[in-house]
């Protein structure tokens, strides 16, 4: 593979882009931003509730905003498809107003736990009507003003913590979440950036206090949207396990939330150059250059398991390519994804041959020095990441890998084939 890359918007970015201009006061731009369908369909959900959200000629995107306070009831339902980012966030969007939705999604994200938030969002005063174990559909009616709270969530999620932030807009006073462990920070510092108060702390116990200061002003902001380190990470690896390959993947973001899975590469003996470090629309931003590698088995520490949280199946896929074991703890979260990513993975790699343990909270990838027959059918339970990780595993193994449903990759990259296939990659296809 070679060949020099811009990889799409980052996910995460765009969804709060899009949500977060909605609530300032007049006409947001957004460069970059992630045309993939689960942003796509927080771009409508926007809308359904008063916001203006248009695609400009050129490619940019405007918001105008209709205020803190400002969103108005949808006509009809809600519907995030495939994405809890979008789906979550909105919740805490929609508790601060006093507007009835009913929020609905496709048979992937109607089986992920909303109860997170349900807890969380019923103590600021929203009331929710949900399925049996909190899932969707789910009809939420919000309060004119929330309650501020403090509130520690039992697991690391920044859409747990975004969701009570962005409901915490509405109310008087101050709003607190308490991390144990810290995850991706961007709706902090796009508030921030929009003029509201935000303050983050350690406290005497090692956790992370942030707090938003209700009822702010906000004001619009231009949004660039730096490329995405979760799409970036699928070329990265499929350069490292094709012999003599050598890649460029300009502009991501390396949010130290969000950029665990580089830092293991390069302790695995990955050869990744991080060039031209600098600051974008308040975000660390840099290029990577990469060459194919030779990489060895590592314990990845479960401390860092937030700041990659959605890169181990790809991982997963590098560590087969490896010498030796590679162990991965403290993952219990990926069971929660798009689909169980410990499952679908295990189930993944033993489709190809590959020993793996499968634990509770973790996997232990055998490693095959290189020597990867490949071969397998994958099924890929509507997971883009799943779908992605695999098409990957077959770029560097002896026969090609096929997965079951490859349409899952519109969600967060609907270029992936394409600009694979600019780098060299080859793929072969059919409808069903
Ligand atoms: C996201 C947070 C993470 C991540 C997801 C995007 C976000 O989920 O897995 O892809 O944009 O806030 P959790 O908050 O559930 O950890």
């Amino acid at each position: 593979m070679s060949g020099s890359i811009c990889v799409p918007g980052d996910k995460s970015m765009s969804h709060r882009a899009l949500i977060i201009g909605a609530l300032a006061v007049g006409e947001t731009r957004v460069t970059g931003l992630l045309e993939g369908e689960d942003v796509l369909a927080t771009a409508e959900c926007m809308r359904q509730l008063g916001a203006h959200v248009a695609r400009q000629r050129d490619g940019t995107w405007t918001v105008r905003g209709v205020g803190v306070g400002g969103l108005t009831e949808p006509g009809g339902a809600l519907d995030f498809g495939n994405s809890g980012t979008g789906a979550r966030l909105i919740m805490g969007l929609v508790a601060g107003h006093p507007i009835t939705a009913t929020f609905i999604g496709d048979a992937s994200l109607s089986r992920r736990p909303m109860g997170r938030v349900i807890g969380p969002l019923s103590d600021m005063g929203a009331h929710f009507h949900a399925r049996e174990g909190g899932r969707l559909p789910l009809t939420l009616t919000g309060a004119r003003r929330t309650l501020p709270i403090s509130y520690a969530p039992p697991v690391a999620s920044a859409q747990v913590k975004s969701a009570i932030l962005l409901a915490g807009l509405n109310a008087p006073g101050q709003t607190t979440v308490i991390e144990t462990t810290p995850t991706r920070d961007h709706t902090e510092r796009m508030l921030r950036a929009f003029g509201a108060e935000v303050h983050a702390e350690t406290d005497k116990k090692g956790r992370l206090a942030i707090t938003l200061t209700g009822e702010p002003e906000l004001k619009p902001c231009p949004i660039a949207v730096p490329g995405d380190p979760s799409s970036a990470a699928f070329p990265v690896v499929a350069a490292l396990l094709t012999p003599g390959s050598e890649i460029t993947v300009q502009g991501i973001t390396l949010n130290p939330h969000r950029a665990g899975l580089y830092t293991t590469l390069m302790e695995m003996g990955a050869d990744i150059e991080i060039m031209n470090q600098r600051d974008e629309g308040g975000e660390p931003v840099a290029d990577l250059r990469v060459r194919a590698s030779r990489l060895k088995g590592i314990d990845v520490p479960p401390e860092r398991a937030a700041s990659m949280i959605d890169e181990y199946p790809v991982l997963a896929v590098a560590a087969v390519f490896a010498e030796g074991e590679t162990r991965m703890r403290g993952i219990h979260e990926l069971r929660m994804k798009e689909s169980d990513r410990i499952a679908a993975t295990v189930s993944g790699l033993r489709a190809n041959g590959i020993k793996v343990h499968e634990s509770d909270d973790g996997m232990i990838v055998e490693g095959r020095d290189g020597e990867v027959g490949g071969g397998g059918h994958v099924m890929t339970h509507m997971d883009h990441r799943i779908a992605m990780s695999f098409l990957v595993m077959g770029l560097g193994a002896q026969k090609p890998v096929t997965v079951d449903d490859a349409s899952m990759i519109a969600t967060s990259f609907p270029d992936f084939v394409t600009l694979m296939r600019g780098l060299g990659a080859s793929f072969a296809g059919r409808s069903q």
